[in-house]
């Protein structure tokens, strides 16, 4: 028996939405040392402000964004920008998990349903019909899945495709029953604060979004589920974030606002305001900042270019630059995410000397 009367005793107002930006993004160190994940950017814009976006997109006008390690450098970011929603920061003193981040909003999420939306996730097709079908059925939970080609390594649903109901979650099973695995948005309600009250931290010490789901599930709660409508990107890794910056390169719009001398533009290319290109080829798809000097060399495709940075007499494809960043006389660089503020500089083009300084848990192929 499903239990509909829990259903009609909660009041449901409104949506909210409650986006994770803590965690401290050990896969992505060292740039994670220094620079909170959700901010790497792709195509030159936050992952974050992406999320933030798919929720405005989907008509939720109240966010909440969990913050932790560097929460000045994520609130300073989100401020910098007039959104179409009032937004609140909600502070994890330590990354205990995703079920841990909603017990703590609890004050914010209210009796409202709510969509929790991973900041490092990326979604082609944004969640807008993810968020309708949500809002017009009476269940407790609603998940997205996509297909996978290796479920092993993911939480995996087993699903009633009748129904439309999850039936079964296992998290990384060696046999998976299906190849649909969970991705980071989930559509909750208040429910879900019992349900994590009924969990106990796993065994890395974490209260797991999927216990507490697996809990409902087990006490008969409807959990269903909806396919994710184009592609869909956890951006954990840096080869995470290059097929990301791929994937997002691949719809951005050709836009020259800088100054071009004696090059080549082809394809996609997006340039920023006082960005100067001379002496060059730029293949797209290519995004290149604003104030920016790209001199006597190649940018080639998949390739995205912070503000204020200076590619002189180089050659760059497949990679994420981030702001204010040198890059000089050096061969072909490639498959690279570069932080912000890096200087790669060849002074003697006949020498083999290198000089190094590089942050801990760094990363060189020469
Ligand atoms: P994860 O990618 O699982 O964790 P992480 O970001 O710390 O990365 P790593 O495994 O490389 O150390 O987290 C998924 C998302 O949820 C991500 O956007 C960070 C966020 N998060 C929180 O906000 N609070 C938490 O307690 C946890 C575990 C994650």
């Amino acid at each position: 028996m499903l239990k509909a009367i829990t259903r009609k005793s909660t009041k449901i107002r409104k949506m909210k939405g409650l986006i994770l930006s803590g965690g401290h993004g050990t896969r992505l160190r060292p740039i994670t040392y220094s620079q909170q994940k959700q901010l790497i950017p792709i195509a030159n814009k936050p992952i974050l402000f992406y999320c933030i976006e798919d929720l405005i997109n989907a008509g939720i006008k109240k966010i909440g964004i969990i913050v932790g390690p560097n929460k000045e450098q994520v609130m300073d970011t989100v401020r910098s920008i007039n959104w179409d929603a009032d937004i609140e920061f909600i502070y994890q003193e330590a990354p205990a998990g995703l079920a841990h981040a909603v017990k703590i909003s609890k004050n914010f999420l209210g009796e409202d349903k709510f969509i929790m939306y991973l900041g490092d996730n990326i979604l082609k097709g944004g969640i807008t019909n993810f968020v309708k079908d949500f809002v017009n059925t009476e269940v407790e939970a609603s998940l997205l899945l996509t297909r996978v080609d290796n479920p092993e390594q993911y939480g995996v649903a087993l699903v009633d495709e009748q129904k439309k109901i999850i039936i079964k979650l296992l998290e990384k099973p060696k046999n998976p029953p299906s190849n649909l695995s969970i991705v980071g948005i989930y559509g909750l309600t208040p429910v879900i604060f019992r349900a994590i009250d009924n969990i106990k931290p796993s065994w890395r010490g974490e209260l797991e979004i999927t216990d507490a789901l697996h809990w409902l599930i087990e006490e008969n709660y409807r959990v269903r589920y909806d396919l994710v409508n184009g592609w869909w990107k956890d951006t954990g890794t840096p080869e995470t974030i290059l097929d990301a910056n791929r994937l997002i390169l691949d719809s951005i719009k050709i836009e020259n606002k800088g100054t071009t001398e004696n090059s080549e533009l082809n394809g996609k290319v997006e340039v920023g305001e006082k960005t100067l290109i001379k002496e060059s080829i730029i293949n797209g798809p290519v995004i290149i900042g604003k104030e920016c000097i790209i001199s006597k060399s190649y940018i080639g495709p998949y390739t995205s270019i912070g503000d204020n940075c200076q590619l002189i007499n180089t050659k760059v494809e497949d990679s994420v630059i981030m702001e204010r960043t040198k890059i000089i006389n050096t061969g072909k660089i490639v498959k690279s995410l570069i932080g912000k503020e890096v200087n790669i500089e060849k002074n003697d083009q006949s020498s083999d000397i290198k000089k190094f300084v590089i942050g801990d848990n760094s990363e060189l192929k020469l």
